[in-house]
């Protein structure tokens, strides 16, 4: 069944349940008042009759009626379509004695002998001693006392069948009502329904959309309910789907890139050595030319090996198969030894390479890895600096161990500083190929060792001014972040 008829059907159910519920509870109600009025009304009566007609003798303290005014006041009942009968203090009937007045039952008697009024319905019709028949009525039955003594009864009675149309006029109006109610609530509930259902199609609408591939959507959102509720989750599910997309697109254009670079930077060492080894073959080297042709060789061999390694190194550091061996050691000695190794490349760039540290600068990693990763940065600093300066610092912070690597070179743009870290990634990528053989792989493993060693690396930079990579080395045991959590890797990402 579908869902808009599941909901009309629910809401008709409570509904008319509800109203079925109110509509009898009023109608027996309705009964009741009219019922207590009525007797109230023959009691009122009662009382107006005993006033006008009771004579009492005061010196003997007999009572009789004044017939005249019992007449009228018959007459006048009649108008009301209601009856009387007045009992002695000895049960017989004084007035009137027509035939189809009520007799008084023994327990009527014994409680108005107890002062008590009776009220009473006789719900059926009687067929009476002299053959006529007494409708049903509605009686009280009245005790009336002078010095406490007991000295008339009044039944007055209205028929049942006056009461019963005005209980029908009050339910009919009352059944009006409520149809009138019913059809109203049913309307609104449709359109509630109708309502609810259309939102839910938009929903499903969008989800097949999404389905197809269209992560543009997002659904308009007002009000609090839990369809809204819904429609926010839908529309935040599309936006990281969509981001994930994008995150998908760029891997994969980073992946084409990586191909057309790995072949460009095999095929470059590739086909000098194959150039090399054909003019063996055909012996056309020269003799004085032969031991740089060798040289050539062996370092684009060399190229080759590193590019590979280079990649095996990465994809073992990202999968965690390497074994950190962490120690505390001095790293401004480490520091010393780099700069001192790459003093050379320095002095070819025109680069001043200056350490500020402490002479004890504890911290705790992997010595080897540690090297690797500043002879990393240090290198890419010297690479894209001409003629400036490469400063290395080294600070102790809280449980921490700080090295920030300056330089004034050529800097980055967002876009750059948003992928250095991806395998692969060359900012220019003109520079294919140099005296120092770019992979774009450097930053990348240096990312993925930083990572495993439960520390942070980010890195500040802008155009034509310079660029420092800041590195965060925990000390043992203060490891903040969980080496293996994709947020660090946003964080780094972000350069945050
Ligand atoms: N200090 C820096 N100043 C300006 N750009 C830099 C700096 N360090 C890195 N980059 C940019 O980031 C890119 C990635 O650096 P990364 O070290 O990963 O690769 P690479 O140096 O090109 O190659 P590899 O290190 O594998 O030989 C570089 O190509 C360069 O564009
Ligand atoms: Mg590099």
């Amino acid at each position: 069944m579908k869902m808009i008829y599941q909901q009309l059907l629910a809401f008709f159910v409570v509904i008319a349940f509800i109203i079925l519920l109110l509509g009898f509870s009023f109608s027996r109600m309705s009964k009741a008042f009219v019922y207590d009025s009525t007797w109230q009304r023959l009691e009122n009566y009662s009382d107006s009759l005993i006033q006008q007609s009771l004579i009492i003798n005061k010196k003997d303290n007999s009572v009789s009626f004044n017939n005249l005014s019992l007449k009228t006041s018959e007459a006048m009942l009649d108008n009301q379509s209601a009856h009387f009968t007045i009992f002695s203090a000895k049960k017989q009937v004084l007035f009137p004695n027509d035939g189809i007045s009520t007799n008084i039952t023994k327990s009527d008697w014994n409680s108005i002998k107890n002062g008590r009024i009776v009220r009473k319905i006789s719900n059926r019709s009687k067929k009476m001693n002299d053959g006529k028949t007494r409708p049903a009525m509605i009686e009280v039955v009245k005790p009336y006392y002078y010095n406490k003594k007991l000295v008339a009864a009044v039944v007055t009675g209205s028929f049942v069948s006056n009461l019963n149309s005005n209980v029908k006029r009050i339910n009919r109006n009352l059944l009006v009502g409520l149809v009138v109610a019913l059809v109203i609530s049913m309307v609104v509930s449709l359109f509630l329904a109708s309502r609810m259902n259309r939102r839910v199609a938009k929903l499903r609408s969008a989800a097949k959309q999404v389905a197809n591939g269209n992560y543009d959507i997002q659904l308009p959102n007002r009000g609090n309910d839990e369809i809204s509720q819904l429609i926010g989750d839908f529309n935040h599910m599309t936006s990281s789907l969509k981001e994930a997309n994008q995150e998908i697109e760029r891997q994969e254009e980073r992946r084409q890139e990586f191909l057309a670079d790995a072949a460009h930077e095999m095929r470059t060492p590739l086909t000098t050595i194959s150039g090399i080894l054909e003019g063996i073959r055909y012996d056309v080297i020269p003799t004085e030319a032969r031991d740089k042709s060798f040289e050539l060789m062996n370092s684009e061999t060399q190229r080759l090996i590193r590019l590979v390694n280079d990649n095996l190194d990465y994809e073992k550091i990202r999968t965690n198969s390497i074994q950190l061996d962490r120690i505390n050691f001095n790293a401004y000695n480490l520091i010393t030894n780099v700069v001192e190794q790459l003093s050379n490349k320095a002095k070819d760039a025109g680069d001043e390479l200056i350490i500020k540290s402490p002479k004890e600068l504890p911290v705790y990693a992997d010595y080897d890895r540690f090297s690797e990763i500043i002879i990393n940065i240090v290198n890419n600093a010297l690479q894209f600096t001409e003629n400036g300066t490469v400063t290395i610092i080294g600070e102790r912070g809280f449980n921490e161990t700080i090295i920030r690597i300056a330089d004034t070179g050529i800097g980055m743009s967002e876009e750059q500083k948003r992928n250095i870290f991806e395998r692969y990634y060359k900012a220019d990528a003109s520079r294919r190929s140099g005296e120092y053989g770019e992979s774009g792989l450097g930053l990348a493993i240096v990312h993925q060792l930083v990572k495993q060693h439960g520390g942070t690396i980010s890195v500040q930079s802008t155009l034509d001014e310079g660029t420092t990579f800041i590195i965060v080395f925990p000390d043992e045991g203060h490891s903040k972040s969980n080496p293996d959590s994709e947020n660090q890797a946003k964080d780094i990402k972000d350069g945050k």
